[in-house]
């Protein structure tokens, strides 16, 4: 038996644990917590019945089960790419042509997790850079601390990600030398994760206008995560930056059915510049040749009968109900809290609200706050997890109204208000006169 030491390879020892587990764990060791930590979606609307039906179609015709159940092709489903370039260019009110876009620039991956993965391995190397919003979503991060990736951040405001504040930052990065390492600009621009935050319609034509005018050594690209586009539940719609691409150069497109359908499935797809398509299949290829064959096959289905564009729709009004509730409990438990500062996003779709209390009430893991939360029985994601690099704020918090009950909102912010008086409280004791 070998007692030598186990190596490991450095991008392993770059990759450290999930700040998601954190809340898992707490969810575990507690039950009576309501939980407005977790990104999941609403349990009670999960398609099941679409999908049984979807399924039984593709299984109960031996031809077409022994297709679905066969390997499939790294690409994806070719029926389904189809489709979905179909549906991308719809949610825009344009033709795909409009965008000088085919079937073959879609590929279909394991989440769209992995096609952020698949898109850093593509572009990355140790000490290149990447530019995100301050605050960004965080499990993203990880996978770009695996490939050694500085990160550069721009805040944010109710529009979105700052594009004056980019515009500085690449200027300063043209003058510093360090231009010919910045590859992508990452945004989720859809009631962002975890802010609940759009991108405005102007900022959209600044940021491609910005990475354009800025590919000057190489091409920057932008990775639009529009995880929760389909998710709108009232204002109007914006369009996608890829759509602003028309010659299809520089903006990856993310998106998944696992928040306006179910995470269960695990599917997600990207459509790309074409230049990138190959060399990411061939990357694909070593990690699985091919995400789910029968996913796709059921998803396929569910596109066709129009049972998906329905599910999106019921799903919208459950989800507003959420949202308002969420809203209206924020209001009411800590309305008067807003003279001292507190404040929070009215995100107009998406899973999250982003509550901000002032610089002095601390919201980290081992902060007071956070030990009355878990006394109280009530879980948020610390916004210091959404922030990279040393000194971040640390007064802001995340909150979820996808997994939640409705009826259990009320008393979850009942819950964090009490922790919010009471850790205040203590503070002000041991700081006295407060
Ligand atoms: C912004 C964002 N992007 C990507 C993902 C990845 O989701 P999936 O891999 O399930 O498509 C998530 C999941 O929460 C997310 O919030």
């Amino acid at each position: 038996m070998s007692s030598a030491p186990v190596r490991l390879s450095a991008a392993s020892l770059r990759t450290t644990e999930q700040p998601i587990n954190y809340f898992i764990q707490q969810a575990l060791e507690n039950p009576r917590l309501i939980s407005l930590a977790a990104g999941l979606v609403d349990p009670l609307s999960l398609p099941a019945d679409e999908l049984a039906e979807a399924t039984a179609h593709v299984l109960g015709r031996s031809d077409r089960a022994r297709a679905a159940l066969q390997y499939g092709t790294t690409h994806g489903y070719p029926p389904l790419r189809d489709k979905l370039l179909a549906h991308v260019a719809a949610l825009d009110g344009v033709t795909p042509a409009d965008l000088s876009l085919m079937a073959d620039d879609v590929v279909l991956t394991t989440g769209s997790q992995q096609l952020l993965y698949l898109v850093s391995e593509l572009l990355f190397d140790p000490g290149d850079i990447i530019i995100t919003e301050a605050p960004s979503y965080f499990v993203y991060q990880s996978a770009l601390n695996t490939f050694g990736v500085q990160t550069r951040t721009v805040p944010m405001d109710e529009d979105g990600m700052d594009t004056a504040a980019l515009a500085a930052l690449l200027a300063r990065m043209e003058r510093d030398g360090e231009l010919s390492r910045l590859k992508l600009i990452y945004v989720c621009d859809y009631f962002q994760n975890p802010t609940g935050r759009t991108l405005s319609l102007p900022r959209r034509r600044h940021l491609l206008e910005l990475a354009e005018r800025y590919s000057k050594h190489q091409r920057i690209f932008i990775l639009e995560d529009a995880a929760y586009r389909e998710l709108r539940y009232d204002g109007v719609d914006v369009p996608s930056v890829k759509s602003l691409d028309r010659d299809n150069r520089h903006v990856l497109l993310a998106m998944t059915f696992s928040k306006p359908c179910a995470p269960g499935l695990k599917t997600g797809y990207g459509v790309l510049p074409r230049e990138l398509i190959a060399p990411l299949l061939h990357l694909k290829g070593n990690h699985d040749f091919g995400s789910c064959n029968l996913t796709q096959h059921v998803l396929d289905r569910l596109l066709e009968t129009g049972a998906y564009a329905r599910h999106v729709e019921q799903l919208r009004h459950v989800y507003r109900e959420k949202r308002d509730e969420l809203l209206t409990a924020l209001d009411a438990e800590f309305g008067l809290a807003r003279q001292v500062g507190v404040r929070w996003t009215h995100p107009e779709g998406g899973l999250y609200v982003w509550l901000m209390f002032p610089p002095e009430m601390r919201t980290g893991p081992d902060s007071p706050l956070m030990r009355a939360a878990l006394r109280e029985g009530v879980l948020y994601v610390p916004g210091r997890f959404c922030y990279v690099g040393g000194n971040v704020p640390d007064h802001e918090a995340r909150l979820s109204f996808g997994v939640v009950p409705r009826e259990q909102i009320r008393e979850a912010v009942r819950r964090l208000a009490r922790a919010g008086h009471e850790s205040s409280l203590r503070r002000c004791k041991a700081s006295a006169p407060c």
